[in-house]
């Protein structure tokens, strides 16, 4: 069992998108997931339930008092559990991160996605220091554009902070955002290849200790290297 928060103070760093890309690998492998979406806009519980063909029990959980209990219900009767949490400081997400192995920070491209990232990864820090126990968190680059001047600038700022980042990086790509209204998540061209990849790297970190062997795509690696 393994539970990963989606969480940056910043608003729309790619929570969401990041969240979906998981839940469709991992639902493709056969594992089970449940979701709890503490975001009043409720984006992704809504193209879970509406758009999505997915069948995964989700629970919208507004009232943070509940967020522990929801997780821990949750925890039991699955493999995976994500937690999709709202921009700004909430109590809820504080929780979410306290009941996680993993809390993935998505960040684009600009110098507030890196403050924003930085905040919330000391966040993540002071929670595990209060709940006495240690909870890793990665940023993960989402809408990334590769080769450009900004791309290079917004790595530098990270490794300035000495922010650890997931090696995959989800591009910025059409295939992304065609999800939300399609409710398929791409398992082919690039976008698919950088979902698989980005499993991948969840399962090297051991952020899912519920799957049994090391994803091999070797088409997956090509299809990347070519892309990047
Ligand atoms: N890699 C990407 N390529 C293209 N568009 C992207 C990518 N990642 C995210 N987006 C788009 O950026 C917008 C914000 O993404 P998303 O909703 O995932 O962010 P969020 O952090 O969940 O936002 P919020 O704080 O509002 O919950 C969406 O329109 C999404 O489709
Ligand atoms: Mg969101």
């Amino acid at each position: 069992m393994s539970t990963i928060t989606l969480a940056t103070t910043k608003g729309g760093a790619g929570k969401t998108t990041t969240a979906q890309m998981i839940i469709g690998a991992i639902h493709r492998l056969g594992y089970t997931i449940g979701v709890i979406d503490c975001d009043e806009n409720r984006t992704l519980s809504r193209w879970l339930e509406n758009t999505s063909k997915m069948a995964i029990e989700t629970s919208v959980v507004l009232d943070e008092s509940l967020v522990v209990k929801e997780i821990q219900k949750f925890q039991r009767k699955y493999d995976c559990v994500i937690v999709d949490t709202p921009a700004g400081y909430h109590q809820s997400t504080i929780f979410a991160m306290g009941c996680s192995d993993l809390v993935l920070i998505p960040l684009q491209l600009s110098y507030g996605d890196v403050t924003e990232a930085d905040k919330t990864y000391r966040l993540v820090k002071s929670t595990g220091r209060m709940a006495g126990k240690k909870i890793r968190a990665r940023l993960i680059y989402t809408d990334y554009v590769p080769k450009t001047k900004i791309a290079k600038k917004v790595r530098k700022a990270v490794d300035d902070l000495s922010l650890p980042a997931l090696k995959t990086r989800l591009h910025h790509l059409v295939a992304f955002k065609d999800l939300t209204f399609t409710g398929d998540v791409p398992k082919k061209g690039t976008a698919g290849a950088q979902g698989q990849l980005l499993v991948r790297e969840l399962h090297e970190l051991g952020a899912l200790p519920f799957m049994e062997e090391q994803l091999e795509d070797r088409n997956v690696v090509v299809a990347f290297k070519e892309a990047s």
